[in-house]
């Protein structure tokens, strides 16, 4: 127990109150900010979401790097207790560099997922469906072989999964044709376990699901990843207090009206404020 008396006490009401800032290249960080609410509906979230620059799967590590860097510059302003950095992508990449330029805790997707999965498989045989950027870093790979060299890893990269997200064309037949396609290899690798190694995928569930099938788990790296929030959170002491429900508040490099229809469609409740950060701001925010 953590005693506070006077000015500290004020100073702790008011960090606790601080919201969390989530990062993704696009839309796929709301499947995580969906999982975030669910489980501490009281904290306040700030987004953003750099659609100017969406992928980042296809882009090279010093680019993700930069990209990233300013997407943090830009919530670390908006006064963050913690940083979700909800994109694999940036996550296999600009994690460790993150973590060693802010002092706010970072949590990324890929320890979370690999974790899950771990605990998840019995065949020890796991499938990662990710970006080509996370998918050439081998992040998940490295990751699953560190916390258990004797499991068989089969990763896949499958980039169209991301405009089809983006489009909000994850009913359109197209999804099916495309996912059919990709999958195939990782289908007859006996695997019982698959990650969703990009947050843009989980909108594509149920597609995916169609063509694993149901004897294969897919694991979510948002819900594994909402956990390690909130055991952060409470482990520094700054969950809030409050009993409203969280503030979101929404940021984007490009236009706002496309990302809050779907916000709203994902997220189900109504999204007021998206707000258009231009790239230019971000690239000249002080480092
Ligand atoms: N949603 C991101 C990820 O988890 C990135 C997708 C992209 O920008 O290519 O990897």
């Amino acid at each position: 127990m953590v005693f506070y008396s006077g000015e500290s006490r004020i100073m702790n009401f008011m960090e606790k109150e601080k919201p969390i800032g989530v990062f993704d290249s696009g839309v796929g960080g709301l499947t995580v900010v969906k999982r975030i609410s669910s489980v501490m509906p009281h904290e306040s979230i700030v987004y953003f979401g750099d659609t100017a620059r969406v992928p980042y799967g296809s882009k090279s590590n010093e680019t993700v790097i930069e990209y990233t860097m300013q997407a943090a510059r830009f919530l670390m302003q908006k006064n963050i207790k913690a940083l979700v950095v909800a994109c694999n992508t940036a996550s296999a990449v600009a994690l460790d560099v993150l973590k060693k330029t802010f002092t706010v805790p970072i949590i990324g997707m890929i320890e979370p997922g690999a974790k899950m999965a771990i605990k998840t498989t019995k065949n020890h045989k796991i499938g990662i469906a990710g970006t080509r950027a996370t998918v050439g870093n081998k992040a998940y790979s490295k990751q699953l072989l560190a916390l258990n060299p004797l499991v068989e890893v089969y990763e896949q990269a499958c980039p169209l999964f991301v405009p089809l997200a983006e489009e909000g064309w994850h009913k359109h037949p197209s999804a099916l044709i495309i996912a059919q396609e990709y999958l195939h290899d990782l289908q007859m690798k006996d695997i019982d376990t698959l990650v969703l190694g990009c947050t843009h995928y989980p909108i594509l569930i149920d597609v995916i699901r169609k063509v694993m099938g149901s004897h294969v788990q897919l694991i979510d790296s948002g819900i594994a990843a909402s956990e390690v929030v909130r055991a952060e959170l409470e482990r520094i002491g700054l969950v809030s207090n409050s009993n409203a429900m969280g503030r979101m508040d929404f940021f984007v490099s490009d236009i706002p009206s496309t990302f809050k229809n779907i916000a709203q469609l994902f997220l189900e409740r109504e999204v007021p404020h998206v707000t258009k950060i231009d790239t230019e701001y971000l690239s000249s925010l002080p480092r």
